[in-house]
């Protein structure tokens, strides 16, 4: 008989997840670890919010059932969710529509199925770097990807100029995806003249933009995070966004999302709600309830809410005191300062990386990306000594 799974061809293992292995099996005191994208304390935990901790005593005194939520999942979350990220009746409400997933992963995976369903032949815009899963999530749903610049690795600052130089190449119909903010791996931000630049093109160009906000609240704040994404859902006849709360409320492992859909109209929006509903139902029938309804208890309740909020902000003053620290140790690292979100990407090269993890138990991924949250103020200046040698003196130095 044929070997069934004959043609499937290996696949490489999760770099980052290898390098969890190498990390714990490091003996050597002192090793630090700038790998694994969750935030951590200042000793080194990842421990559940107290207003999570709360909230989940609530749920378990209080859920009368576990009977089936529908395949938009628990509405009440959504549209609490909605509020948090476009601010209470944006003037786009009538033709938004949204609905619950897996984390953020199942929003960017349906939000793809759905522009696979409207428009096959779109190609996915990306830029480069981005986070590792955004090209597999768009390819595996049948649709083109093709790659612009967004970062200069000479400057460690956003490249404008050759982001909307290669994007015009997209035909109109295509989809342009964006980090709403933290930009996963560089942390580095657009300005508001920048985003205003790219709503225009979209507009010019017949572009959908499709924003991916997976960091709300880790880099100036709540409002500060979501202003982009607002002002460009604002702008544009159509848009997807994809959300996920596993960071900003620290339940990786519940997997709780959104993904919404702004359409032409309140007619449009509601075909576009059908189409996600069917298409949710044969990717996962209905997303895991029990992280939403944490979020959706926290977010319910003013005194909850605020010290969820309360916790958000130490969790980012922490990042950007850190950010300001290893900023402040070698000039070529200035970028980091400007930058925000959990993620920074160092100028060193993959056997500059490799030398930092074997001979100073110094880990990062391959491509320099650190997570910020890897350091206490403590371990920036071994970091900021470990780099030195590998790092360009300032200019005019
Ligand atoms: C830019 C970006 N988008 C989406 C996600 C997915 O998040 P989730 O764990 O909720 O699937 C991540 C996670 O690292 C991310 O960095």
């Amino acid at each position: 008989m044929a070997a069934f799974f004959q043609s499937l061809a290996p696949q490489a293992p999760d770099a980052l997840l290898g390098l969890i292995a190498l990390f714990a099996a490091d003996g050597r005191a002192g090793k630090i670890d700038l790998g694994v994208g969750i935030y951590r304390d200042d000793m080194g935990a990842t421990p559940v919010l107290r207003s999570v901790k709360a909230a989940e005593t609530i749920l378990l005194r209080e859920q009368p059932s576990k009977s089936y939520l529908g395949a938009e999942g628990d509405a009440r979350f959504t549209a609490l969710l909605s509020d948090l990220l476009f601010g209470s009746e944006p003037a786009f409400a009538d033709r938004l529509t949204g609905v619950q997933t897996p984390g953020g992963t199942g929003a960017l995976c349906l939000g793809a199925r759905l522009i696979a369903r409207a428009a096959p032949g779109a190609t996915v815009w990306i830029g480069s770097p981005t986070w590792p899963n955004h090209e597999p999530i768009f390819r595996e749903a049948g649709l083109a990807v093709r790659f612009h610049r967004f970062l200069d690795p000479a400057t460690g600052l956003v490249d404008l100029e050759g982001m909307l130089a290669d994007l015009g190449e997209a035909r109109p119909g295509d989809v342009l995806l964006l980090h709403g903010c933290c930009h996963n791996p560089s942390g580095a931000q657009l300005s508001p003249a920048q985003w205003q630049a790219i709503a225009g093109h979209c507009l010019r160009l017949g572009l959908t933009p499709f924003v991916d906000i997976a960091y709300q609240g880790l880099g100036d704040g709540l409002d500060a995070d979501a202003e982009a994404t607002r002002r460009l859902v604002g702008q544009v006849p159509e848009a997807l966004v994809a959300y996920s709360c596993d960071k900003n409320f620290g339940v990786y492992r519940d997997r709780v999302g959104a993904l919404w859909v702004s359409a032409e109209s309140s007619a449009a929006a509601a075909t576009c709600r059908g189409n996600l509903l069917s298409l949710a139902r044969v990717l996962w029938s209905m997303p895991p309830d029990h992280g939403a309804a944490v979020v959706r208890i926290v977010l319910d309740d003013p005194a909850l809410r605020a010290d969820w909020e309360a916790e958000l902000a130490a969790m980012r003053a922490r990042i950007n005191g850190l950010r300001a620290s290893l900023a402040a140790g070698h000039p070529a690292l200035a970028p980091v300062a400007a930058g925000r979100g959990m993620f920074a990407l160092l100028p060193v090269g993959p056997d500059e990386v490799g030398s930092l993890r074997e001979e100073q138990a110094i880990y990062m991924a391959g491509n320099g990306r650190i997570n910020i949250c890897g350091l206490t103020q403590a371990s920036v200046p071994a970091l900021v000594a470990a780099l030195q040698p590998h790092l360009r003196p300032a200019e005019g130095k």
